[in-house]
């Protein structure tokens, strides 16, 4: 279904169609299906950014799984990490017995899920594995790869499908560059 959203007008370019998103989707269900069988999946979806990939993947992954969330807050309204990371909320259950799939909507300079990596590290999880559905290799700060990954994409600033520039434009659809006009002057 093809509608026509008020903030289409403030997007460069669709990068990526809904279309395009749900056989990505699907592909890295599968394949978390198929690694995880027989583990104990939690996934830990990293609000808010990530909520409709996560709405998206869990119905894609065919096996049993738990879910939680974090909220953390890295870039206030702007578009670059200022590199602090702070947990907003925390999990709710204790991680011992799981097997982590950490989920992201987009990999940037890596600061975010580094620090996470870390922190949920230091509970003993039996696994962390990260899984993100846009990379952006160019950008990366820290050491970190994710494990399962929907595509890499070019150093632009995007939004949409949960990603957003100052609160706005999470709910598109699709994934699109943002016009330089809307974050400049
Ligand atoms: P990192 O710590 O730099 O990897 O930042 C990851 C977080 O930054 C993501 O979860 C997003 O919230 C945000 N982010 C990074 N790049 C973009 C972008 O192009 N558009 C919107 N948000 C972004
Ligand atoms: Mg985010």
């Amino acid at each position: 279904m093809e509608r026509e959203y008020r903030m289409d007008k403030d997007i460069e370019k669709v990068l990526l169609s809904e279309r395009e998103i749900a056989r990505m989707i699907n592909r890295l269900g599968r394949e978390i299906s198929r690694d995880y069988k027989g583990k104990n999946l939690l996934l830990v979806s990293i609000l808010k950014g990530s909520v409709v990939t996560m709405a998206d993947l869990m119905r894609a992954i065919t096996i049993p799984c738990a879910i939680d969330f974090m909220v953390v807050s890295s870039y206030g309204s702007g578009t670059q990490t200022s590199g602090a990371v702070k947990i907003v909320k925390d999990l709710d259950i204790p991680i011992e017995d799981y097997d982590i799939v950490l989920v992201e909507d987009i990999l940037d300079s890596g600061v975010t899920l580094n620090y996470l990596r870390e922190l949920l590290m230091g509970r003993n999880p039996r696994s962390i594995k990260i899984c993100t559905l846009l990379d952006k290799p160019d950008r990366r700060r820290v050491d970190i790869k994710p494990d399962y990954v929907g595509t890499a994409i070019p150093d632009a600033f995007v939004v949409g499908y949960g990603l957003d520039y100052a609160e706005k434009y999470r709910n598109l659809p699709y994934v699109g560059i943002l016009k330089r006009s809307v974050y400049e002057n």
